[in-house]
């Protein structure tokens, strides 16, 4: 698979000869440093974005020849997104932003979800508060519980702890370590080596080659042990 984009007269090589196999329930950083393609690849595996060459199935589900209808159901139903910049809905609570999550996805038990994905990432206690009266890791940590409210198998998280400060990015790691350990298959971009120790899996990108691919030089290692 490959992906191009022209600006102009300038056509950039984004991606080039990608050829990659996820398996299911599996705990993956893509790590590289800025431009190799790393947002590149999360959107087209998230179907936000098409390659210009070669084809993307997920289980086996033909992205690449799915309609236009088909793309947007399997991003409701299979996939979830975390942003580098929250982006949550500033006139909308925690409650309320985690709640849009599971109503995207089309949860009947919408508010339960809601609030049970806040408990996970330990924000019980901040339903009813919006955007602007929470932290910064808070803010992403609501981030993250729309995306698991969505009940969505594939969590697709570009520098998910890219603004925040160590203890906090930790606090978010420990969030996904957990749900990758229940069976939640996660892709996390990162330009951080540290933070790739926490994989089951680095593929690492440079120029928008795969130029390594394997469990994190030094072994796995628990997100307690990172510095950064
Ligand atoms: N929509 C676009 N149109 C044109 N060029 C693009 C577009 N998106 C990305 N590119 C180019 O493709 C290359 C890869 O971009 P990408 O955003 O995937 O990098 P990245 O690894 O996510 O970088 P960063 O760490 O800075 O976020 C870059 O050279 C970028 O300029
Ligand atoms: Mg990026």
């Amino acid at each position: 698979m490959a992906k191009r984009y022209r600006v102009g007269e300038v056509t950039v090589t984004a991606l080039a000869d990608i050829d990659l196999r996820i398996n299911d329930g599996e705990f993956v950083v893509i790590l590289g440093a800025s431009g190799s393609g790393k947002t590149t690849l999360l959107n087209l595996i998230g179907a936000l974005d098409s390659p210009t060459s070669g084809s993307i199935r997920v289980n086996d589900f033909d992205l690449t020849e799915a309609t236009t209808r088909e793309r947007s159901a399997f991003r409701r139903h299979s996939v979830s997104f975390i942003f580098q910049t929250f982006n949550l809905f500033p006139g909308l609570t925690a409650l309320e932003n985690a709640r849009f999550g599971a109503d995207t996805a089309g949860r009947t038990d919408a508010d339960e979800a809601a609030r049970q994905a806040l408990a996970e990432v330990g924000l019980a206690e901040r339903f009813d508060h919006f955007p602007h009266q929470l932290s910064g890791g808070e803010q992403q940590r609501v981030a993250i519980a729309r995306a698991l409210a969505t009940g969505n198998p594939i969590l697709l998280a570009d520098e998910p702890t890219g603004e925040l400060d160590f203890q906090t990015g930790v606090q978010i790691l420990s969030v996904l370590e957990a749900q990758a350990r229940s069976g939640m298959t996660i892709l996390v971009v990162t330009h951080n080596r540290e933070i790739s120790r926490v994989a089951d899996r680095v593929i690492q990108l440079s120029s928008g080659h795969v130029v390594s691919d394997g469990p994190p030089a030094g072994g796995r290692a628990a997100v307690g042990d990172l510095q950064w």
